[in-house]
């Protein structure tokens, strides 16, 4: 009778727990469907903007200005390339705190030869350390672009350009056309340019406002989807209360196969490793991940450290598989329910993100400048950790049915895949069968006592 009435219980528990698997599947289906769309970062956008500063004889002299709006995607090295199509026949005669990577075909040009005469040019950042003369405002960072949430102070980057055989006034230029522009990989999506209010510049005193002749926008997007046709993180799970370790899904990020694809991965302790990591020729970009069984090149790791009477505690461990990457001011971005009332974050910085109003569950997280905000590549110092402490709240608080796992997490603002909710470690059934079993036993003793007490 006894054992009857607790697996029945049992199979009420992994209904309800199942219910909420599937209320997670779903959540988890419908972000998939739109990718191109970030719900925690709905705004983000790299705007970069054209203002005329001045017309020229042959043309005009424009300062052009990225700014990146994303609140937790930067762009490191080896940093941004931007190209685009000029509408007409436009050379580009000088740059400064920028160049083209290709000068093209400039013979029909007598005497003085143009900076590049492509009609896309391509441009990519100078490097930290250009002498003053060839630098502007905001430049020579190398191509870093920093996010808004993490450093707003280093999130935008400059170049001036002059450019001849263009229109002279702001109704004969044109606006050139199909920009790109690259991390330096592919991800981003740009808008067409918009002519819009010209900018208003401030004197650093404030006792002046200038503006430009003419301003154009133009509006680049991401898109994880276009970036990587694989995942690039993955997540694993595990908690005090119980033994079992949830490993990221088997070929979250690729498989492994000797057959077909020898050398798309490394093991740890391969004699090779040295030689084959300094690339020998390949593609420095492409990544170069040890093998594990997801072969992600990255790997965040969650684990239930502690329980406190009023708080919980957690730690994070971010691992770097990847040989041919040092992720340099890497971000985590993480929501779980409990992030509305973060106590403590040991080692990391943390800023909570409300992309609307009465939203308070997410928030990014990144390394403290010069200790931990420089991610190796894979082997011994390829890790980075942190713990959390939780306040609990009393109404929702629970250590069952996966609750103390986050929600979503992303690693330099990609979505790192989770394990599936039915693996996640549960709580032990021990302690909620003794509490049936305890509950069950009451009731016997008082259904027995109403006997007793109606008989007599
Ligand atoms: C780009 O980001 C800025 C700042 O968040 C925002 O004001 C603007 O509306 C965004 N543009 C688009 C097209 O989303
Ligand atoms: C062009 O300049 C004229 C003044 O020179 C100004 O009235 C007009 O609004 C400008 N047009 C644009 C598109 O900036
Ligand atoms: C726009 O740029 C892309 C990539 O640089 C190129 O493939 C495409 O043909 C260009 N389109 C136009 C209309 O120039
Ligand atoms: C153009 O970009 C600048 C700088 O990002 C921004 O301040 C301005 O609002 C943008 N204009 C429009 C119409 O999007
Ligand atoms: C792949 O090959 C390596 C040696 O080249 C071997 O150690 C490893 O077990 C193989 N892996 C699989 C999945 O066959
Ligand atoms: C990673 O950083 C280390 C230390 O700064 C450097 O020696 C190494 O060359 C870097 N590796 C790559 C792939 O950039
Ligand atoms: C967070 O949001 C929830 C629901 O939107 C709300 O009930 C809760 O009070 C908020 N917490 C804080 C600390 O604002
Ligand atoms: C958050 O914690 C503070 C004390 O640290 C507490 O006063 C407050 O009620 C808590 N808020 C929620 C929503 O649990
Ligand atoms: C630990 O969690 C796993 C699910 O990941 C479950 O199969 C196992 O029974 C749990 N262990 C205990 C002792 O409850």
């Amino acid at each position: 009778m006894e054992s009857v009435c607790l697996s029945s219980t049992g199979s009420i528990a992994k209904l309800s727990s199942f219910a909420i698997l599937l209320v997670f599947l779903l959540s988890c289906s419908t972000f998939t469907c739109t990718e191109a769309y970030d719900p925690l970062d709905p705004t983000g956008n790299i705007t970069i903007k054209w203002d005329i500063i001045s017309w020229t004889p042959d043309g005009y002299v424009a300062v052009v200005t990225m700014y990146n709006f994303q609140q937790y995607r930067h762009i490191q090295a080896p940093g941004w390339t931007l190209g685009w199509t000029w509408a007409k026949k436009e050379v580009i005669w000088s740059m400064m705190g920028g160049q083209t990577t290709d000068q093209g075909d400039c013979s029909k040009f007598k005497g003085v030869t143009p900076h590049c005469c492509r009609k896309d040019p391509t441009v990519v950042d100078l490097l930290p350390g250009t002498p003053y003369n060839q630098q502007v405002a905001n430049c020579c960072k190398g191509g870093v672009l920093n996010s808004w949430a993490q450093d707003p102070t280093n999130a935008a980057s400059s170049f001036q350009v002059s450019v001849g055989s263009a229109g002279t006034t702001n109704k004969t230029v044109r606006v050139p056309k199909n920009f790109t522009l690259k991390a330096p990989g592919p991800g981003y999506t740009c808008s067409p340019a918009k002519i819009v209010r010209p900018t208003k510049f401030i004197t650093s005193d404030k006792r002046r406002v200038t503006q430009a002749l003419m301003t154009w926008n133009v509006t680049c997007t991401y898109s994880q989807f276009l970036a990587s046709k694989t995942p690039t993180c993955c997540v694993s799970l595990s908690s005090f209360y119980n033994d079992t370790i949830v490993n990221c899904p088997t070929c979250t990020c690729g498989c492994q196969n000797n057959k077909t694809d020898p050398g798309s991965c490394v093991d740890r302790d391969s004699p090779y490793l040295a030689s084959v990591v300094s690339g020998q020729g390949k593609n420095l970009n492409t990544p170069l991940v040890q093998c594990t069984s997801h072969m992600c090149p990255i790997r965040v790791h969650w684990h239930v450290k502690l329980n406190y009477k009023e708080y919980w505690r957690v730690k994070v461990t971010i691992t770097n598989f990847n040989y041919r990457m040092n992720y340099t001011q890497w971000n985590l971005v993480v929501q779980h329910p409990n992030f509305d009332n973060l106590t403590e974050l040991f080692s990391f910085y943390y800023k909570s993100l409300t992309p609307y109003a009465g939203l308070n569950d997410t928030a990014m997280l990144w390394g403290v400048k010069f200790y931990n905000d420089f991610l190796s590549t894979a082997g011994p110092l390829g890790n980075v950790q942190s713990e959390i402490l939780f306040r609990k709240d009393k109404s929702t608080f629970t250590f069952d049915k996966g609750w103390a796992f986050p929600r979503r997490i992303y690693f330099n603002g990609d979505n790192c895949v989770m394990p599936p909710p039915d693996s996640y470690p549960w709580l032990p059934n021990a302690s909620s069968q003794l509490i049936f079993s305890i509950l069950y036993t009451v009731l016997v003793i008082l259904a027995s006592l109403a006997v007793l007490l109606s008989q007599a």
